[in-house]
């Protein structure tokens, strides 16, 4: 081989090493019809387990209580995207995979750094299958537009954004991507499916391929998985995160010389010596297994001595689990995780608001006339939209998810996964990304596949 030719080759196989990524910032237009609700403003931690106990009191709808009208909402709202492209390029005829992230969390749920990446469902798709990827931070949600959290970060306005990013994918109007996507595929991760499969009904044309991740339409166990949140406002839960750069609370804590600032061991120490003096002798495993699992680790998430802390200035009604351990149960099932990457996931973790408590199990319609391939792929412990179980279908049907199959009744095919040992947060458990696999391939088997594989 002549040794120009072996260069180029070795700094091809180089280059192919790697996905291309940018992020980008998106002014959206948005325009949806969604309710209006008047709810007492949460003034702190019990006002938000008030809307909790309203919200899952047996006896009422507190969505209907709470429901005061309809609007229209309309505006520019910003949301941040990261495109992602094999290194052969974005292709023009390949499928783009629109990536929506479920509560909790944000765009980086398909792309998360822990343990240099490896478990990556975008890396998985970009490297080895040649797609392209969009992922989204979903309106008021990471680095998107903070909006009102009752009456504008609800589903309806959500799945407008998901729309009109679809329409720029499709039309070459993308910011910083030329190419025309002939073929969108939208993948959804629990509340990012429910909104894919508003999207599919809002508009059946706009979508090449359903895949609903982390979903069923059994809306069982959401009031369960309400109460295990312990829901608290983000501001004061991460305040470092989530609270208000002009809260002295956050200065103070950083100046005083006896407060850690940077670290957690750090923390280990000052409870040590605090328990110390009132005469009580913890461990330093307990004092660490106190911070880590309680809402303590929170609220020193984000401390750094050399970046300061920039918080989001969220308003109350932006809220979040309690902590570690409220995580663990709606979202991880052991022994399938590496706990390192819960507290990865409790330390990363973004904010919920009221008015996407209250459209997340209302307001889909019960079918939709989609005519494309549907996968539903769950993850068998599945505790929101499974109840822990779900192959637990009291034989009615061969799972859970499987009760969904009516809701696509023109469907060109419809397939439910149930994938072993793997709870709700799938990204977060050990086997995701030979359960990722299973969503490439089927992709391919659709005649969806990436411009390059
Ligand atoms: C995109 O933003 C993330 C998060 O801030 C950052 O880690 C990454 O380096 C950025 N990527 C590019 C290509 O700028
Ligand atoms: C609760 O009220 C909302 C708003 O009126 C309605 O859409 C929903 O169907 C009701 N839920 C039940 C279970 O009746
Ligand atoms: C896309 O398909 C068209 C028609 O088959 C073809 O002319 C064009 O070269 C293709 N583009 C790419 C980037 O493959
Ligand atoms: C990532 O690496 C860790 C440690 O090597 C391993 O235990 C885990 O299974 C890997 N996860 C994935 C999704 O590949
Ligand atoms: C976040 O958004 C701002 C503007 O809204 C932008 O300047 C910044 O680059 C974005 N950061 C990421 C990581 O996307
Ligand atoms: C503080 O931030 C810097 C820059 O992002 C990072 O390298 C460092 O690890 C952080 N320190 C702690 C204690 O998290
Ligand atoms: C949800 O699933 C459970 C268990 O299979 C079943 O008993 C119940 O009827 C289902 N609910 C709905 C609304 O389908
Ligand atoms: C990992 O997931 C794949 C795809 O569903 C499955 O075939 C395999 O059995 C799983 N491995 C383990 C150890 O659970």
């Amino acid at each position: 081989m002549s040794p120009i030719l072996y260069l180029l080759l070795a700094s091809y196989s180089l280059l192919a090493a790697g996905k291309q990524c940018a992020n980008v910032t998106v002014p959206v237009n948005i325009q949806a019809r969604q309710a209006l609700f008047n709810v007492p403003a949460l003034h702190g931690n019990a006002d938000a387990t008030y809307f909790a106990q309203l919200f899952t009191n047996i006896g009422r709808n507190y969505t209907d209580d709470a429901l005061a009208g309809y609007q229209s909402v309309t505006g520019t709202y910003e949301i941040s995207a990261k495109f992602c492209h094999p290194d052969r390029g974005t292709g023009g005829n390949g499928t783009v995979q629109f990536l929506i992230h479920g509560m909790g969390f944000d765009k980086s749920y398909w792309d998360l750094p822990f343990n240099n990446y490896n478990y990556s469902y975008i890396d998985l798709a970009v490297d080895k299958y040649g797609f392209c990827t969009v992922s989204i931070d979903r309106l008021g949600i990471g680095n998107s537009s903070h909006a009102d959290p009752l009456n504008v970060v609800q589903a309806p306005a959500e799945v407008s954004a998901i729309y009109e990013i679809t329409k720029m994918l499709r039309g070459g109007t993308f910011p910083g991507v030329t190419a025309k996507f002939h073929k969108v595929a939208h993948v959804g991760h629990s509340f990012g499916s429910v909104q894919s499969y508003m999207l599919s009904a809002l508009d059946p044309s706009v979508s090449d391929a359903l895949v609903l991740t982390g979903w069923s339409n059994n809306h069982t166990w959401l009031p369960q998985t309400l109460a295990d949140w312990n829901i608290h406002l983000a501001r004061l839960n991460q305040p470092l995160r989530f609270g208000s750069p002009a809260l002295d609370f956050v200065s103070t804590l950083l100046a005083k010389p006896n407060v850690p600032s940077n670290s957690r061991p750090d923390l280990v120490a000052v409870l040590s010596k605090a328990f110390q003096d009132l005469g009580v002798d913890l461990d330093n495993d307990d004092l660490w297994e106190i911070i880590a699992t309680t809402e303590i680790g929170d609220i020193i998430n984000g401390a750094n001595d050399t970046v300061p802390p920039v918080p989001q200035d969220l308003p109350s009604g932006y809220v979040t689990w309690s902590d570690y351990t409220a995580n663990q149960f709606a979202f991880l099932t052991p022994p399938f995780f590496d706990p390192a990457i819960g507290l990865f996931a409790e330390s990363t973790k973004q904010p919920v608001t009221l008015g996407e408590i209250f459209t997340l199990g209302n307001g889909a319609p019960e079918t939709t006339p989609f005519t494309g391939p549907v996968l539903v792929f769950t993850g068998r412990q599945d505790a929101i939209y499974c109840g822990g179980d779900c192959l637990a279908a009291g034989g009615d049907s061969d799972s859970i998810p499987e009760q969904a199959r009516t809701a696509f009744p023109n469907a060109r095919s419809f397939e439910v996964y149930i994938q072993p040992d793997i709870g709700h947060g799938i990204s977060f458990h050990y086997n995701s990304t030979a359960a990722y696999e299973v969503i490439q391939k089927w992709l391919v088997q659709q005649g969806l596949g990436g411009s390059y594989m």
